[in-house]
């Protein structure tokens, strides 16, 4: 168990709504097929904020909500597939913008479960001792990364961004991180591709060009395998969650809220199946925001903890499953 106070999240959506009619007309889709197969109904893109910005005002309104000054943060860590420069990354951007002078920055890729992994981070640190205030921001500009000719894909994904401030707490704190489950599979990676850049200087000669190790051929643009990720999908979130609930010693009912990796409607329901919770139990905004990788994690954090549904003392666990393939789940007491 680690000391882990969540101290105020806050949430970016971008206003363009793009919805499944509005898909309808640019590629041979329509709103039963999308809804059907994947439960969304519209999701939200960027209208040009690049991911930075879309980064820094979600962490405004965590710091807002934290009670916190932003000199008093100590770690920033971002998760984003989507960052706007290779370099600087999108955390030391955040911290150039809001001022927080004290905190040193990395930004963590683990794509789709980017915020899983950073919780877990945040808690190890924390539980140093040596830091005390730690910002997570996940920001994402899926759309850049979209095929929007590819009916398979570009139906699936939203751009947002959401934060969350965390301390260790006072020693009668009641609230900590139980027990996580992280995991990558490396063989699973050709599931879920997007390629960044090749090798290009003056001196290299036609044979020494490599192809690419994954035989993809759309750039920037991500593949993906659906069936394959959606089987991987089910079985990383039930594996990982009943894994965590075991460390931590406590039984699934315990737990008040699974917020899950908003990909899919029919992941969320297979998975409460097979771990046969209360879909009350799961929560499920995927058919408002569509999949937007890390951020969606934190979105739904946000948003239960604004309309009053999470009380200190809850328990919840959050997990994803992402490229790479990663997954994992965490259990943390509000
Ligand atoms: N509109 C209409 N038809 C579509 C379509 C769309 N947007 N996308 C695909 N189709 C067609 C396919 O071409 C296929 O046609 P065919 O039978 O003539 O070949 C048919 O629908 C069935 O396609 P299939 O891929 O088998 O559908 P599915 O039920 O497996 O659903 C996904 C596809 C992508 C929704 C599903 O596999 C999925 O959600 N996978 C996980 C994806 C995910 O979570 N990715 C992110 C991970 S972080």
């Amino acid at each position: 168990m680690l000391k882990l106070k969540l101290l105020g999240t806050g949430t970016y959506l971008p206003e363009l709504i793009l919805t499944n009619e509005m898909l309808s007309q640019i590629v041979e889709t329509n709103d039963e097929w999308i809804t059907s197969r994947t439960g969304i109904t519209e999701r939200r893109l960027s209208s040009g904020e690049p991911t930075w910005h879309m980064a820094v005002r979600a962490a405004e309104k965590a710091l807002a909500a934290s009670g916190l000054a932003a000199n008093d943060l100590d770690l920033i860590v971002a998760t984003s597939v989507t960052p706007d420069y290779f370099f600087p990354s999108v955390s030391s951007i955040v911290q150039d913008e809001i001022g927080a002078a004290n905190a040193f920055c990395f930004d963590l890729n683990a794509a789709c479960t980017g915020f899983v992994y950073a919780v877990d981070l945040a808690a190890r640190y924390l539980n140093t001792g040596d830091i005390r205030n730690v910002l997570v921001v996940s920001a994402e500009n899926v759309s850049k990364l979209t095929d929007y000719t590819d009916r398979a894909t570009c139906v699936l994904f939203g751009d947002g961004a959401s934060a969350a401030v965390f301390s260790a707490g006072s020693p009668d704190d009641e609230s900590c991180l139980l027990a996580s489950h992280l995991g990558t599979k490396g063989e699973g990676g050709k599931y879920l591709v997007s390629q960044a850049l090749k090798i290009n200087h003056p001196f290299i000669e036609n044979d020494q060009v490599w192809p690419d190790r994954f035989g993809h051929d759309k750039g920037h643009n991500l593949t993906m395998e659906g069936n394959e990720v959606y089987k991987f999908a089910v079985n990383a979130m039930t594996e990982s969650i009943k894994a965590a609930t075991e460390k931590a010693g406590i039984k699934l009912a315990q737990i008040k809220y699974i917020i899950p990796h908003q990909a899919n409607s029919r992941i969320v329901d297979a998975s409460a199946r097979r771990l046969k919770v209360k879909s009350a139990q799961m929560i499920s905004r995927v058919s408002d925001f569509g999949n937007t990788s890390s951020a969606s994690i934190p979105i739904c954090l946000d948003e239960i903890i604004r309309d009053d549904r999470l009380k200190r003392g809850d328990l919840i666990a959050i997990c994803g499953f992402g490229a790479g393939l990663t997954y994992g789940a965490a259990i943390l007491r509000y």
